[in-house]
């Protein structure tokens, strides 16, 4: 599958955008095990353009982690313009995506993100808009529409099966859609069917990626043999485990499971996540000279995805070991806490 001349392979695999979770020490170790594409964190665009500092360190990308999309949303043509065109000139990303399907309160609420389902016309506006202001390629992601009742057009078509169209019309070289309804938030399962009634209308032509409740190698191979996705984008399922991408390319590719990850190189890996974290957040760099930069900041990043690492999952009295991972402060405190749960995993392996 290719965007514009960028190819990312068959039936790529591409880490999701998380807000607090897409830094970039981790899309680094999703990139090394397999992501064919990352996404960054969304970027506001009015704190870019008031050139806030936490926003530059989120568009700030590494030649390593290529091909990488920078993603930025807010509510209007011009500030959404200006903001694409900070993100090119500063970040020089791959692909600029654009969100519209943020769910949460302060963002659909003002009419940003999943807000601009209630307003397409204003959306396409937007894109359209974006699409001219910037050489790269721009790409969409939103949901399925703002609620059920919505999800059908008076004419009997699907309201994501037209407005795809329309954003394909607009110029986006790509189209992210995940299964679900402002509305849903998160609950209840992502509908598949709707996604592949999109990928399926012979009018689309861009790619589609898929997105919702992929967990497993086995879900996103029926990803793409059920729905005919271009693509599948996973995000929830790769909280403390960059690895996944490892298993899931090794079984599109050949049927079989990764057998190479011990439980050794999976420490290893949450360590080097560990010390690429505060890596970054201590390094030099002019435009966030006013910054303070310490080793706490790379820690509050990292310490929610050791949390909730599944390889914690069943661990007798892990309970402690979590909270003291959320409460640790600096680097060596961490790697001594993921001994200690390296040791509960052994001892409770050697009993069962
Ligand atoms: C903590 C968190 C932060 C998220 N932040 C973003 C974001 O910044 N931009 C975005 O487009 N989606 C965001 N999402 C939605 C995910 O990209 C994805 O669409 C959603 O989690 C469904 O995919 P999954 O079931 O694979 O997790 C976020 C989701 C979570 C759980």
């Amino acid at each position: 599958m290719k965007i514009r001349n960028i190819d990312l392979g068959n039936q790529p695999v591409v880490l999701a955008p998380m807000e607090d979770v897409t830094d970039q020490a981790f899309r680094m170790l999703c990139k090394e095990f397999g992501a064919s594409m990352v996404y960054s964190e969304f970027v506001s665009a009015d704190a870019l353009i008031r050139n806030v500092n936490r926003s530059l360190e989120k568009i700030r990308v590494d030649d390593a982690e290529r091909p990488v999309a920078i993603q930025i949303y807010g509510r209007d043509v011009p500030s959404m313009v200006e903001a694409a065109k900070i993100v090119e000139s500063e970040a020089h990303p791959d692909v600029l995506d654009i969100n519209f399907g943020c769910p949460v309160k302060k963002v659909a609420g003002k009419g940003a993100g999943a807000g601009m389902l209630k307003q397409p016309e204003l959306m396409l506006e937007i894109t359209r808009a974006v699409v001219d202001a910037v050489q790269i390629p721009v790409t969409v992601k939103t949901r399925l529409g703002w609620d059920v009742p919505t999800m059908i057009n008076p004419d009997g078509i699907p309201f994501i099966v037209d407005l795809a169209e329309r954003l394909q019309d607009c110029g986006i070289e790509a189209l992210t859609l995940h299964g679900r309804t402002r509305s849903q938030m998160y609950t209840g399962e992502a509908d598949w069917s709707f996604i592949g009634q999109v990928k399926n209308n012979p009018r689309m032509h861009i790619p589609i990626i898929g997105n919702g409740d992929i967990c497993t190698a086995e879900q996103t191979k029926n990803a793409f043999d059920q729905y005919g996705v271009d693509a599948v984008m996973i995000g929830r399922a790769t909280f403390g485990q960059p690895w996944l991408f490892k298993d899931i390319r090794t079984f599109l590719d050949t049927g079989e499971h990764d057998k190479d990850m011990t439980l050794d190189w999976m420490f290893s890996v949450l360590r080097r996540q560990i010390e690429n974290s505060v890596a970054y957040s201590l390094r030099e760099d002019n435009a966030l000279k006013e910054r303070k930069r310490t080793e706490l900041g790379g820690i509050i990043h990292v310490r929610r995805h050791l949390a909730s690492s599944p390889l914690f999952k069943g661990i007798p009295d892990f309970r402690q070991t979590r909270i003291a991972i959320l409460r640790a402060e600096t680097q060596n405190e961490l790697f001594a806490l993921l001994d200690e749960a390296k040791a509960k995993i052994l001892a409770a392996n050697r009993l069962s």
